[in-house]
């Protein structure tokens, strides 16, 4: 395997845990702009991770050092924008002083935050009945940073937005899209939840064959007209495969090409994402602009890979830059799909997870007759054969996908922990 580059990355900055998780509920931050003035690399640090966090993307932030004398002398002359985020290691009294000499130069609609060293109520008070939107004593982590802009400016009275997974093979004809649009049906009919699935192989794509569909419309028509596109028009485009599974369909014809700008596809996934709560995105196995957007925003990557070494390779290189372009995301999900094709020889699992850092979701035994049968009728495998054990492993990673269950693999390798300590004993 010398030709593979399977160096593990270690640019990667390590998030706590409840971090990881408080990110992963938040929505994201519109398109605002923030200045954020620092005294010291501790503060400005977290500022700028967290400009580059994937819920920042729309917002415009920039990092000045100098704190608010800076920006006193900055606003002096140039306009203020949304939010100034302000760190300041005065003492309670002097800083309201100085926050007192800001307002004079500040727009009404700003929204200031403070970051201080002092823990003291008075200071609180004081800040809170001058208008400023939050004081945050130091030290600061960037969740926090990227929660408290969200906390201002992410409306909590619109619609929830539903939650995006993404679906990619590691390589062609893996079964990335046979398992996307089979997870998708068993999360709308487990959690009798409404789930969009976006089939965005416009050329070739699948699902409106495996979900036994023949749309006049559908993502085509979105995404060549994405000024019309609102949860109005986006209803109009929808077939309904089952009572809560809705899909935009690809064409699949060649009469013209498809070629993307990079933020192609996002108002069409932020829209589906405010009509339902689960938006399943079947994403072709490509790398290019749009591909790539639509991974890096998305809340779920799930990557399907056959075990043999050109997957390997490629399933490599995709969480590792996956993992680097999404920072404070947990890495993308692994399944491996088409296990045990006779007189194939494979990749055993451990050694394809191994480099990866990345236990799979779920095994998916090769089974042709059931795979086969159950496309050739337009028919979903938990319709075919509801007790067969692949439909109990997708039931599951429907589950996990969801946020609801932690995966069985994990559990297992805690089983196997307490049989290794009991064979030792022994
Ligand atoms: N575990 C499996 N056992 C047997 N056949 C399978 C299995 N998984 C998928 N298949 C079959 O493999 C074929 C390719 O699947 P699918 O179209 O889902 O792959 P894909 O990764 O989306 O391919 P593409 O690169 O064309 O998008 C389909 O005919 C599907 O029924
Ligand atoms: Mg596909």
């Amino acid at each position: 395997m010398s030709n593979l580059a399977l160096d593990t990355d270690s640019e990667i900055v390590d998030l706590e845990e409840g971090d990881v998780a408080a990110l992963g509920a938040l929505r994201p931050v519109p398109r605002i702009s923030v200045q954020a003035f620092c005294e010291t690399e501790s503060v400005a640090n977290p500022i700028e991770r967290a400009a580059s966090d994937r819920r920042m993307t729309k917002a415009h932030v920039k990092v000045h050092m100098g704190g608010v004398p800076t920006a006193i002398e900055f606003y002096q002359s140039a306009a203020t924008p949304n939010l100034i985020i302000l760190e300041s290691r005065e003492e309670p009294r002097q800083l309201i002083a100085s926050l007192q000499r800001l307002a004079e130069v500040c727009d009404q609609s700003t929204r200031v935050v403070v970051i201080g060293h002092y823990n003291d109520v008075w200071l609180y008070r004081e800040l809170m009945r001058t208008g400023i939107s939050e004081y945050v004593v130091a030290p600061i982590s960037m969740a926090d940073v990227v929660s408290v802009i969200a906390a201002i400016f992410v409306d909590p009275n619109a619609a929830p937005i539903g939650r995006s997974i993404a679906f990619v093979g590691a390589k062609g004809g893996v079964g990335s899209s046979t398992i996307a649009h089979n997870v998708a049906w068993a999360m709308s009919t487990l959690f009798t939840s409404e789930v969009v699935v976006a089939d965005m192989d416009l050329a070739f794509g699948t699902a409106n064959i495996n979900f036994d569909q023949d749309p006049a419309q559908g993502i085509a028509e979105a995404v060549f007209a994405p000024d019309r596109i609102d949860e109005v028009y986006l209803d109009r485009l929808l077939a309904q495969c089952a009572e809560r599974l809705s899909l935009l369909a690809a064409p699949s014809t060649l009469d013209r090409t498809y070629d993307f700008d990079a933020e192609a596809f996002s108002q069409l996934i932020d829209t589906a994402q405010r009509t339902a709560p689960c938006v399943v995105l079947d994403v072709p196995h490509i790398w290019c602009g749009w591909s790539k957007t639509t991974l890096t925003q998305a809340d779920e990557i799930v990557i399907t890979a056959t075990p043999e070494l050109a997957n390997l390779r490629n399933t490599k290189n995709l969480v590792d830059t996956l993992r680097r372009l999404r920072p404070n995301d947990p890495p993308p999900r692994l399944i491996i799909n088409q296990a045990g094709v006779p007189k194939r020889p494979e990749i055993s699992i451990e050694d394809f997870a191994e480099p990866l850092g990345i236990e799979p979701l779920a095994v998916i035994p090769f089974e042709p007759q059931l795979f086969g049968s159950a496309s050739n009728n337009g028919r979903m495998l938990g319709e075919m054969d509801a007790q067969n054990a692949i439909v109990q492993s997708i039931n599951e990673m429907a589950h996990v996908l969801t946020g609801r269950a932690e995966s069985r693999q994990r559990k297992k390798s805690g089983l196997e922990g307490i049989l290794e300590r009991l064979k030792i004993k022994r």
